[in-house]
């Protein structure tokens, strides 16, 4: 009898993605679910779960997977994934750690601009028929202060694309990489130091309990009055209320976000019809509504990821990561 085959799901996979997954997955019995995981539809089969960030592998979904042994994030971040229910089942759980530090870098630069220089504003009123720039003046990047909280991948990778931009570079993280700082050129602040000397706020560290609203209602006061944030990391690094007020009252010039908090819920109506979500929920996303519907904002749909090479990346990795738990030799091990 031929040896028994690991039931593997992959969800959330693309159209356009299908073709190169097959080849990486070439040999390996594997089923492709274009949507994200659906609790109630799930399969109690599956033994190496293989999800992308809008699937959230609760412990519910990990209680009703009685085989399940492996999960794979094809992401870098993986806080829809209950750790703690992961291990007490001993299920391994692996991420992507590097796939996309320049593209998210890049897409950080993107907002950055298109806040300063008012980009969209500018464009939006010439497809209108209107060619006049008054009322479009920007400010310049050259001569200001980035601030740049967490310097990991991306953090560096920005680091690199921000000096370009003649900035001058703080930088803020739990662990300060005093090498990466010499050779790039920046310098190490506290928090508050650095919330009250940028002109331009940047997120790059992971969501985890102890990171929720990082920027809440007490610091955002710290902020230099007519700074801009950029948050390209996780929606609920920032308490989208303390946003939306710093917006309205002009203490923040402008936000950039590719990320929200409670993200799923917008347009899922059924969820907010059906009642299914929670009070807090249902205020977070009528406060998302409401900085999303903003001038001095521009929010993209958690996008920064989402370039050809990168998700080349992402499927390259997640497959040897696959083969390496199958081959016992497991790697880029979360939890
Ligand atoms: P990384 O792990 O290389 O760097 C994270 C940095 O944050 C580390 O230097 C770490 O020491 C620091 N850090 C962690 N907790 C901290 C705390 N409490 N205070 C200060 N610093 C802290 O991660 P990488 O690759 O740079 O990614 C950062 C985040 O970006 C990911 O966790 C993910 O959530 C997000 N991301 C978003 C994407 C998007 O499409 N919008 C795509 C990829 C990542």
């Amino acid at each position: 009898m031929p040896p028994k085959k690991p039931a593997i799901a992959f969800f959330g996979v693309w159209k356009d993605m299908e073709v190169y997954l097959a080849e990486q997955m070439k040999g390996l019995p594997y089923a492709n679910y274009p949507s994200a995981l659906d609790p109630v539809k799930i399969n109690s089969c599956i033994e190496l779960l293989v999800v992308f960030v809008e699937s959230k592998v609760t412990s519910a979904v990990i209680q009703a997977l009685p085989q399940l042994k492996y999960i794979a994030t094809m992401s870098t971040g993986y806080d829809h994934i209950d750790l703690k229910a992961a291990k007490k089942r001993n299920i391994a759980v692996a991420n992507v750690p590097v796939y996309g530090n320049v593209t998210v870098a890049e897409h950080t630069m993107s907002l950055m601009l298109g806040l300063t220089r008012k980009l969209f504003l500018s464009a939006e009123r010439v497809k209108e028929g209107i060619y006049d720039f008054h009322g479009l003046r920007g400010v310049d990047l050259a001569g200001k202060t980035l601030g740049v909280i967490g310097t990991g991948h991306i953090g560096q990778s920005l680091i690199k694309m921000a000096r370009g931009f003649g900035l001058t570079i703080l930088a803020y993280d739990l662990f300060p990489n005093l090498t990466a700082a010499k050779k790039l050129n920046f310098t190490y602040t506290n928090l508050n130091s650095l919330l009250k000397r940028s002109d331009i706020i940047t997120l790059h560290i992971p969501l985890t309990a102890a990171t929720y609203h990082f920027i809440n209602k007490k610091n955002i006061a710290l902020i230099k009055k007519g700074s801009y944030l950029i948050n390209t990391a996780r929606g609920a690094l920032v308490d989208p209320t303390a946003l939306l007020k710093a917006l309205e009252s002009g203490h923040l010039a402008g936000a950039g976000l590719d990320v929200l908090e409670d993200e799923d819920l917008i347009q899922n109506y059924e969820e907010i019809i059906q009642g299914t979500c929670t009070a807090c929920e249902l205020k977070t996303s009528l406060i998302n509504k409401l900085i999303i519907e903003r001038q001095n904002t521009i929010v993209t749909p958690h996008n920064a990821f989402n370039s050809t090479e990168a998700i080349k990346r992402i499927v390259d990795t997640t497959v040897l990561n696959i083969k390496a738990f199958i081959k016992n030799k497991p790697i880029n091990l979360v939890c």
